[in-house]
């Protein structure tokens, strides 16, 4: 198959790894791709936004699969488009992409469906907003109700702060018109966890589990960034957890998908909340995670265009059950000094190369890209993907930071703890 690919993070770096490994692939091709991409992939010159363009491209070069990365293009209604075109696409359409491009529909899902999730309310009205604000009091949280690349979310610790977050955000001042509708919903105190199962719109396949760290500093500190370092499988995962969240939360929502006409194909990322041992749904995003994928793919052992090709063309069912390897893989995200705010571009990052013959080591580029000269520099926040891969986690955190030591970049950092929660758990069960 010809496939096309939409994106330029170190998650699509690491699904064109993985499907330029596949002997289903005879031509790769990224738009609008990486430094790193490329060499797996042909770059195509065209933004993973710009619908018309991605539809015209794939028309034109026999493009007999297209694989989309990123949310927005799936919100913008991308895979409809291609499917109207008459190409097989992984991710959902935008009616169905609606579970991770409105977050009160996500809820109104949940509460339709008996899919547990926190109390909510949804408004854009300042003086119900606030009385609800006061009904289910501090600590509380306010989220936009449309894409906001991850930053539409407040966990106010006080009343106060929540109705500043209300008004802002139905002012429009914060998010723009993805704010003028909110959710306002109950804090859960818990563990974080991530899960991924690949739905056809029928039925799905469990994949595993993750955790990420959002905050940008060590100890999990400072503000929310896209994601500064994850791990596969999360730490305290076990099959009566995965049972009970494929039970109560999966196999629920893609059910619901179908019976609202909205039938679900692509991944189903569900971020969750583990309360008193019992996970609740916090949202879906409705594609691969970033950097999660990262470490998740270094584990998937089977076939990736098998399962995602059966994703898109409604045939999971006919799928061998998937093989993951048993070692864990943790993802550690180098960013350019200043993110989440902001920062320099056009930096040079020296040191890539001395990654690629590493055992256990392997590097996915993010914001890269290579400048006249031919050297690496950064043209994002978030720039580069090292993953170590090792029988214990602690072992591959070694090797993950060992790698990262290879690198020299003055005008990068990262986070020096990815993973200590789960290595925290183990030398306490062990002491
Ligand atoms: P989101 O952008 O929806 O992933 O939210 C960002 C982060 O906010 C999540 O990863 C959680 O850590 C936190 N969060 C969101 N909703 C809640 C909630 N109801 N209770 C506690 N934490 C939450
Ligand atoms: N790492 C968080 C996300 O992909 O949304």
């Amino acid at each position: 198959m010809n496939i096309l690919l939409v994106g330029s993070g170190g998650r699509e770096h690491a699904l064109a790894w993985a499907i330029a490994k596949s002997s289903k692939c005879t031509k790769l091709y990224c738009a609008p791709g990486n430094a790193g991409i490329e060499e797996h992939a042909e770059h195509v010159d065209i933004g993973a936004e710009d619908i018309p363009a991605l539809v015209k491209f794939a028309k034109e070069n026999k493009i007999d699969f297209v694989v989309v990365g990123p949310e927005q293009p799936l919100v913008a209604g991308l895979a409809t488009e291609l499917k109207k075109a008459g190409i097989p696409v992984f991710g959902p359409e935008k009616a169905a992409a609606e579970l991770e491009g409105s977050k009160g529909f996500m809820k109104d899902l949940c509460a339709k469906h008996d899919i547990p999730t926190a109390r909510y309310g949804r408004f854009h009205n300042l003086e119900k907003a606030t009385a609800f604000v006061h009904e289910l009091g501090a600590p509380i949280v306010i989220k936009a109700d449309g894409l906001a690349a991850g930053k539409g979310v407040i966990i106010a610790m006080t009343i106060e702060e929540a109705l500043e977050a209300v008004e802002e955000m139905l002012s429009g001042q914060a998010f723009g018109l993805a704010g003028s509708e909110i959710v306002i919903e109950e804090f859960m105190d818990g563990e974080e966890l991530s899960y991924f199962a690949v739905a056809d719109g029928k039925t799905f396949v469990p994949l595993t589990s993750a955790q990420d760290h959002k905050r940008v500093f060590d100890g999990d500190k400072g503000p929310n960034t896209g994601g500064m370092g994850a791990y596969s499988p999360a730490h305290f995962m076990t099959p009566e957890l995965e049972e009970t969240i494929i039970e109560t939360i999966i196999k629920p929502t893609v059910a619901a998908m179908e019976a609202e006409r909205r039938p679900f194909a692509g991944v189903l990322y569900a971020g969750l909340m583990i309360v008193d041992g019992v996970p609740k749904l916090i949202e879906y995003n409705a594609r691969f995670g970033d950097p999660e994928t990262q470490p998740m793919l270094m584990r998937l052992k089977s076939d990736i265009v098998d399962l995602l090709y059966a994703s898109a063309t409604g045939t999971l069912s006919n799928l061998p059950p998937l093989e993951w390897d048993d070692e864990a893989a943790l993802c550690v995200v180098m960013a350019s000094k200043g993110y989440p705010g902001k920062y320099e571009r056009g930096t040079p990052i020296k040191g890539a190369s001395a990654l690629e013959n590493m055992d256990g080591v392997k590097l996915f580029h993010a914001g890269t890209m290579k400048d006249n000269s031919g050297t690496l520099i950064n043209v994002g926040g978030r720039v580069l993907n090292i993953v170590g891969k090792a029988q214990a986690i602690e072992e591959a955190q070694g090797k993950a930071y060992e790698g990262v030591s290879k690198i020299n970049w003055p005008d990068g950092f990262c986070r020096s703890d990815i993973g200590w929660r789960a290595i925290a758990a183990l030398k306490n069960k062990a002491a």
